[in-house]
């Protein structure tokens, strides 16, 4: 859709404030070209990044880590979905969405590193690990392993398992700062018996940005006929990799987070041979036992979601995977080397660098997380999110592509202000 018509479009429906107007006049091809002409100057390539999102100037936004502020070019193609559908009505529903579905999921599919027939697009992380581990044929007795910082949602799934068909939820305690990826695995492994059917483990743990050997933890469970399912809610689009690279048998990932789709969509591969062991939570008998698509009947869902995705891979791909991932590594590194070490400060996250990228978490001595959540939102105007955990009391930081270091420099003084007191 050109400028023109976008204009005329909002213009008919009234939207003629500020907001829809510069929405309008937004021209994402000729923010791309100045994008990869900006390409080899670092500073100036982040500070045009920044320039296509809206932000709020009330406070420093530390707190990407439950969805992503969708960028303009993002946010166009989304409006421009909606209309479509609105447009067409069923008209569309009836001859394009099947189709389309299956293009979307050979992009994302490519994006991610699997063959799109061990993919679906769900709405989120979720509905895809629930809904394979609610289509397991439990048996009493039956173990699971997993870590006290999995997340709370696919805790409770297990212990709904529990009460209903008496499996065993061995739950592992893992450090905040490993020296080696040995230590970990070895945990994993210490806590198998003959009946452990099922691995859980996150790609990277959403409080503490801890990033996991995944594929060491694979490994070693494939060698014991261990089914595994790796949560990847924060990892697709965050940092690089290939699904093909875990060798794990089902992988679960929100594309509202790190990828920037708008609210609402999700991802589910399993791995080819395992598909069939799967039974589908909601009915479907139009598919095979192997084809993937059984588990998908989820039934009328906001499709202009799912139809957003390839602008999403579009402006990841503008970035690049890598340079992205350098960037979240870059600012996440650059306050935590700031505090580390400083008296009264603690940092939850891995000290070694590969074992962590965008997301930190911190605390200070003596301020509970829900009080330095307050202070750092109302005496310094920065947003983030209070983490209490047995095992990780302190608030979450979590910047984005667009977080400057001047606004990490803010950060950084009213830690060590804090730390003080
Ligand atoms: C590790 C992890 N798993 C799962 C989820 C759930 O994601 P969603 O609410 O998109 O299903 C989250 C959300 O933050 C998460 O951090």
């Amino acid at each position: 859709m050109n400028k023109r018509e976008f204009l005329q479009i909002i213009t008919s429906m009234g939207l003629t404030t500020a907001f829809w107007q510069d929405l309008a006049a937004f021209d994402t091809n000729q923010e791309y070209q100045t994008l990869s002409r900006l390409s080899n100057d670092e500073e100036k390539f982040w500070k045009h990044i920044r320039s296509l999102y809206e932000l709020k100037p009330d406070y420093i936004n530390l707190e990407n880590g439950w969805y992503n502020i969708i960028p303009k070019p993002i946010l166009k193609a989304y409006f421009e979905e909606i209309h479509k559908l609105n447009l067409e009505g069923t008209y569309y529903m009836r001859t394009r969405l099947f189709d389309d579905n299956i293009e979307v999921r050979k992009q994302l599919a490519q994006l991610i590193g699997c063959s799109y027939e061990e993919l679906i697009i769900t709405r989120n992380t979720t509905e895809s690990i629930d809904t394979v581990i609610a289509g397991i044929d439990w048996k009493p007795g039956d173990e699971v392993i997993f870590n006290t910082q999995e997340y709370p949602a696919m805790i409770d799934m297990f212990k709904v398992q529990a009460r209903r068909y008496g499996i065993v939820n061995k739950i592992i305690s893992i450090p905040n700062d490993p020296k080696s990826d040995e230590e970990i695995v070895s945990l994993y492994e210490k806590a198998i018996t003959p009946k452990t059917r099922v691995i859980l483990v996150s790609h990277i743990i959403n409080i503490t940005g801890h990033i996991l050997p995944v594929r060491k933890i694979c490994d070693m469970a494939r060698n014991r006929g261990i089914f595994t399912i790796v949560d990847g809610a924060h990892a697709v689009a965050h940092f690089d990799f290939k699904i093909s690279d875990l060798n794990c048998d089902a992988y679960a990932s929100s594309l509202h987070k790190w990828l920037s789709v708008p609210l609402g969509a999700g991802m589910l591969y399993l791995r080819k041979d395992r598909i069939k062991e799967i039974w589908c939570l909601f009915g479907e008998t139009a598919y095979p036992d192997e084809d993937i698509r059984k588990l998908n009947h989820i039934g009328t869902h906001p499709a202009h979601t799912v139809l957003t995705i390839p602008a999403s891979i579009e402006f990841y791909q503008k970035i690049g995977a890598k340079r992205k991932e350098n960037r979240l590594r870059y600012v996440q590194e650059y306050w935590t080397s700031k505090v580390r070490g400083v008296p009264n400060i603690f940092l939850n996250t891995p000290s070694q660098s590969h074992r962590a990228c965008g997301i930190a978490n911190v605390g200070i001595q003596h301020i509970k997380p829900a009080n330095l959540a307050k202070i750092l939102l109302e005496k310094y105007k920065i947003w983030t999110v209070a983490i209490d955990h047995p095992e990780v009391q302190g608030v979450r930081i979590t910047p984005n592509i667009f977080t400057t270091t001047d606004e990490l420099d803010k950060l950084v003084a009213a830690l060590i202000e804090l730390s003080k007191k």
